[in-house]
C-alpha cells in the first residue's frame, strides 16, 4: 500500500466524501461508527473539559459532535482540504474553538501526557503499519487515557467483492458506465483508488493495541449489511432499512460478520 498515495487521494475526496459519508441521508458505515464511538465515549464519563485529539479527523463530523459535548478539541490531519472542512462547521461565537493542525498521526506535533481521550476513526488503516501510530497515540496520551480507535474487518464477506468493484473503477470504460448509473440515480461518481485500505483481524488488532501499552477495556463490531458492497448503494433504501434491522447481529456472536471493528483502550 502507497501511504502517500492515500493522503494524495484525501486532498481531492473532500466535499465527496462529507456528502456521501454523512450527508446521503443514508445509513453508511462512516455514520454507524460514529454513534458505536459516541455511544462508548458517553459512556467514559469523562471530566468537563477534557482534552480530546481527533486523530485524522477528516471531515470533522465526530469532532463537531465531541466538542458539543463540551471536550476541548484538537484535530489533526495530513489534508488541509479535510481540515478546511472541520472549521467550516464553527462561527465565532463558538468558544474555545478546536486547535486544526496539519500533521500526521505517525509524528504527532504534541508534547506527551497531553490528552485525556483520542479517537481516531477509519485512519489507521492507510498507514503500512499499526506501531507507529499507537506508540506515538501512547506517547501524547495521559496515563489512565482513553483511545477509541476503528479499523475494516478483515473476516466480514461484506468487502468480498471489493476486488472487482476497484477493477471497474479503475477501467475507464466500466467507470464511464457506473458514473453514466450513479448520476441518474443523482449520486456521487466514484473514482479509482490507487492504493489499498488494509484490513485488520480483530485479534492481531487487539495484540498491537496492546504490545503498545494499552489495556483494551471493550471492544467490538459495527455496520452489517444484508449484502455486500456495492449493493448498497445500488439499493440504498433497502439498504438502510435492512441494515437498521439486523445491525443487533454485531452484538452477537456473529458480529465478526460485520465490516467494523473498534476498540476501547485505557493507557496503562
Ligand atoms: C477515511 S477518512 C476518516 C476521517 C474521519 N476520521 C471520519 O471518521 O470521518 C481518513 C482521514 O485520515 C486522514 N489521514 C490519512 N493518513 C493520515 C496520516 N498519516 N495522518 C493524519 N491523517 C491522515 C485523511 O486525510 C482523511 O481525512
Amino acid at each position: 500500500m502507497d501511504k502517500d498515495k492515500a493522503q494524495e487521494f484525501f486532498k481531492h475526496e473532500v466535499s465527496d466524501y462529507k456528502s456521501e459519508h454523512y450527508g446521503s441521508g443514508y445509513r453508511t458505515f462512516m455514520s454507524v461508527r460514529q454513534e458505536a464511538f459516541l455511544d462508548d465515549i458517553d459512556k467514559l464519563n469523562l471530566p468537563a473539559a477534557s482534552i480530546a485529539l481527533d486523530a485524522g479527523c477528516g471531515p470533522g463530523l465526530l469532532t463537531k459532535e465531541l466538542f458539543d459535548r463540551g471536550l476541548n478539541m484538537y484535530c489533526l490531519d495530513t489534508s488541509g482540504a479535510m481540515l478546511n472542512l472541520a472549521k467550516s462547521q464553527y462561527t465565532e461565537q463558538d468558544s474555545p474553538l478546536p486547535e486544526f493542525t496539519q500533521g500526521n498521526i505517525e509524528s504527532i506535533p504534541f508534547d506527551e501526557n497531553h490528552f485525556n481521550l483520542l479517537v481516531s476513526a477509519g485512519v489507521i488503516e492507510y498507514l503500512k503499519t499499526d506501531d507507529t501510530a499507537l506508540s506515538e497515540f501512547h506517547r501524547v496520551l495521559k496515563k489512565d487515557g482513553f483511545l477509541i480507535l476503528s479499523v475494516t474487518n478483515s473476516l466480514s464477506p461484506i468487502g468480498i467483492l471489493e476486488g472487482l468493484i476497484e477493477w471497474i473503477k479503475r477501467n475507464d470504460f466500466t467507470r464511464g458506465l457506473c458514473n453514466q448509473l450513479l448520476s441518474a440515480m443523482g449520486r456521487t461518481p466514484v473514482r479509482a483508488r490507487e492504493f489499498e485500505v488494509r484490513k485488520h483481524h480483530p485479534a492481531n488488532f487487539d495484540k498491537a493495541i496492546e504490545r503498545n501499552g494499552f489495556s483494551i477495556i471493550k471492544s467490538g463490531y459495527f455496520y452489517m449489511l444484508p449484502w455486500p458492497h456495492p449493493f448498497d448503494r445500488i439499493f440504498p433504501n433497502a439498504s438502510s432499512l435492512l441494515g437498521n434491522k439486523i445491525e443487533s447481529i454485531s452484538n452477537s456472536r456473529f458480529g465478526w460478520l460485520s465490516e467494523g471493528y473498534y476498540v476501547v483502550a485505557e493507557k496503562k
